[in-house]
């Protein structure tokens, strides 16, 4: 038996394929799915089922198009209305080469999640592996808040009898494959391990060890936040996405015709890293550094047409098919040659004045800087911050600009200087001029043992 975990880094999400006997499987296909064709061949295997945790929220599946191009069917849980594949019962078994997959309907982190159990006909009727989708994850358990604050509890409980009714009660010996890894937003804290079994999290992941009512009031209590394009996620998921057969290619513009572009509209996405993006930028362009892509879908509609500044090549293609896989299609172009093809032909330039915490330090208690903003997720932000640091998720500045003083100097963090630089930028757009970013942010901050509340 083969099985292959086939890593997304932006939106850390995990699919799988798996083979045995010239038959195969693949778990949660990512949209760019020639990948799982190519695993196929290489194992000289067909896909025979492409089985669904979920409708997933963060990222577009890949489902159809790989259906249509490897004949394989598409199975999915019940409780939402998907418009394409089978819906299973619970408890469906499928033979897939020399193998056994049973469904198990685990709803919670949305109505239709559902884990699929694995089994090795060859050795015996005993399961050994289960993918758990954004049911189970390394060190923590699936999101419940995506039908909306009232349903919460509601939701909880069914994840609550999900993962003690169902899942613990295969066995300890059983290895976990979730849906996502760590740094996703399905998610509070997954851990880094890779790898897990169902006996493990039993001990180690404290989402385990709570009774239900406790569990519940956890849930309740935690602190989410829905970035706009995820309804269109989920639209796009259950009815099926527009599907370009390829992931974008965009065309090396001359500054000139980059210029033309915005002019006309376009977004400019720039992923260097916060010293380059805040050293020289193009005025208007936001920074997305390689790790951070995924929070374009907070300021830039999906519909827009998206300009790539990148160091180079590789950094083009990984960006355009990183945002084609949170659902941008319409990534038309780079500037060619980079920032100094830009500033050669005499375009101007935007620059953010970057600090470190010692400066930070320096300037709260001058008085020199009169707000810190710090930017993280609210658990970030709960486990320690600066004692004068007014606290706005970076995806909820441009709605809450206002709080923002406009003549004043302003200082943003987040925990290394990434984001930052990104909420920066979205200041600077906002007409905001004196902002200054913290390179090396929170983790720099603690490193130097500077006071933190909690
Ligand atoms: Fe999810």
């Amino acid at each position: 038996m083969y099985i292959q975990a086939v890593k997304s880094e932006i939106v850390s999400h995990i699919s799988y394929f798996v083979a045995a006997k010239a038959e195969a499987f693949v778990i949660d296909p990512r949209r760019d799915c020639g990948i799982y064709l190519e695993m196929a061949q290489q194992v000289g295997a067909k896909i025979a089922y492409i089985f669904e945790t979920h409708r997933n929220e963060d990222y577009v599946i890949g489902s159809v198009e790989l259906s249509k191009l490897s004949g394989a069917k598409i199975i999915h849980g019940p409780g939402l209305a998907w418009k394409y594949g089978e819906t299973l019962i619970d408890g469906s078994e499928y033979k897939v080469g020399s193998m056994k997959v049973k469904a198990i309907h685990t709803p919670g982190h949305s109505p239709d999640s559902s884990c699929y159990v694995l089994y090795d006909n060859e050795t015996g009727d005993t399961p050994f592996a289960v993918f758990t989708g954004d049911t189970l994850f390394v060190g923590d358990v699936g999101r419940t808040d995506f039908l909306g604050s009232n349903n919460i509890a509601r939701m909880s409980d069914l994840l609550y009898d999900g993962l003690h009714g169902k899942l613990l009660a295969l066995g300890d010996g059983i290895i976990i494959y979730p849906g996502h890894g760590a740094g996703s937003v399905c998610g509070g804290s997954l851990a880094e391990r890779d790898i897990s079994t169902l006996g493990a999290e039993r001990q180690m992941n404290t989402m385990l060890n709570l009774d239900r009512e406790a569990f519940v009031k956890f849930k309740v209590g935690e602190r989410h936040e829905i970035p706009p394009y995820f309804k269109t996620m989920e639209k796009y998921n259950l009815e099926g996405p527009p599907i370009l057969g390829q992931t974008p290619k965009p065309r090396g513009l001359k500054p000139s015709e980059f210029k033309a572009m915005m002019e006309k509209g376009a977004k400019v996405v720039d992923i260097r890293s916060p010293p380059g993006f805040g050293g020289a930028h193009i005025p208007g362009s936001y920074n997305l550094t390689t790790n951070r892509l995924n929070n374009a879908g907070w300021v830039i509609p999906l519909d827009a047409e998206v300009l790539i500044v990148a160091e180079d090549a590789a950094g083009v293609e990984f960006a355009s098919r990183n945002l084609f896989r949170i659902g941008y299609d319409k990534i038309v172009g780079y500037l060619a040659g980079g920032v100094e093809a830009w500033y050669k032909e005499g375009n101007p330039l935007s620059k953010i004045d970057m600090i470190t915490p010692s400066i930070l330090k320096t300037m709260i208690e001058t008085g020199e800087v009169v707000e810190v903003i710090d930017v993280r997720r609210y658990n970030e932000y709960d486990e320690g911050h600066i004692q004068s640091a007014k606290h706005i998720y970076l995806g909820r500045i441009p709605d809450r600009l206002e709080e923002i003083p406009k003549d004043k100097p302003v200082a943003v963090i987040c925990k290394t200087g990434s984001r930052s630089s990104f909420a920066a930028s979205i200041l600077l757009r906002a007409g905001r001029t004196r902002v200054y970013n913290t390179l090396g942010g929170m983790d720099a901050w603690k490193k130097l043992g500077y006071k933190i509340v909690f």
